[in-house]
């Protein structure tokens, strides 16, 4: 059984916007990339696995369990990092991490000091004087603290300095080393291949590709003909550029970079 699971998803907000038909699922240990531009639907497709929102269609469920009707005892299991992380009231980082462990009843064993450290932050002062990168960090530290199994982060590192990108990556790395399921909503090509074992790219509420990393390459592999004057220069070429030699003519193969391939869909080339 898939941890997460996303069953033919449709939210049509009209004039094409939304999420259309959408499947894909996400298996125990595995770390997904939702990639894709920006209103493509990925927040909307998490928002419905968040339990925030009611699929029109189709169905998300989480270890089986349907993310509208069960969300509270999905959010119990989960940790979540919204794209846009707005605390409430007047609080200081330490006072929101205290109600998080009240409302989770978290013990003093929990990772909040250990993920504080991490990320170098101080909690001390008010979340409203807070600037972009330590509220971003605030979000992980709540979202991380009671250690869960499966962990939805949506663009966890906008606002965050290349340092602490790379630290995100690292803590990923060794979560999933632990068994942990991750579905990370990046804009962030490289941390996405860092990270994640498969990737979906969505377009226009529709996902376009599905595939794990090496496949998405192997498909992206360019092939050019030459042909040369003689057969003993096609020869040379052959040997000088690892290409297939018939005659006059030779084919070699070129590979696209990730980003090469990224960037063919968000600009709606597709393959
Ligand atoms: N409540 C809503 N009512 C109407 N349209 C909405 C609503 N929420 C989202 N949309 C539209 O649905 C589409 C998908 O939005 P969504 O936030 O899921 O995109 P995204 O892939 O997360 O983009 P980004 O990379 O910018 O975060 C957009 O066109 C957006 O305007
Ligand atoms: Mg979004």
């Amino acid at each position: 059984m898939s941890v997460i699971c996303v069953d033919h998803l449709t939210r049509d907000y009209g004039g094409g916007k939304g999420v259309f038909d959408l499947v894909f699922s996400v298996e125990k240990g595995e770390a997904f990339g939702f990639l894709g531009p920006n209103g493509a639907g990925k927040t909307t497709t998490i928002r419905h696995l968040m339990g925030f929102l009611k699929a029109q269609q189709g169905q998300c469920r989480i270890d089986g369990l349907d993310c509208w009707r069960d969300s509270d005892k999905i959010q119990a299991r989960l940790g979540y990092v919204p794209g846009e992380i707005s605390f409430f009231g007047d609080m200081t980082g330490a006072e929101y991490l205290r109600f998080m462990e009240g409302y989770r009843k978290l013990g003093a064993g929990n990772r909040k000091k250990e993920l504080l450290d991490w990320f170098e932050l101080d909690p001390s002062g008010k979340i409203k004087k807070m600037s972009k990168g330590m509220k971003q960090k605030l979000g992980l530290v709540a979202a991380m603290m009671h250690d869960p199994e499966i962990l939805i982060f949506d663009e966890p590192t906008s606002g965050l300095d290349p340092l602490m990108q790379s630290r995100f990556v690292e803590l990923v790395a060794a979560e999933k080393q632990k068994g942990k399921t991750i579905l990370l909503s990046s804009h962030m090509f490289e941390e996405v291949e860092r990270t994640c074992d498969r990737i979906g790219i969505i377009r226009a509420g529709r996902l376009a590709a599905v595939d794990s990393v090496e496949a998405l390459r192997q498909r992206h592999i360019r092939r050019y003909t030459v042909t040369l004057d003689s057969v003993q220069q096609a020869e040379a070429f052959a040997k000088d550029f690892d290409g297939q030699q018939e005659g006059c003519r030779v084919t070699v193969a070129t590979r696209q970079s990730l980003e090469e391939i990224f960037m063919n869909y968000y600009g709606g080339r597709g393959e």
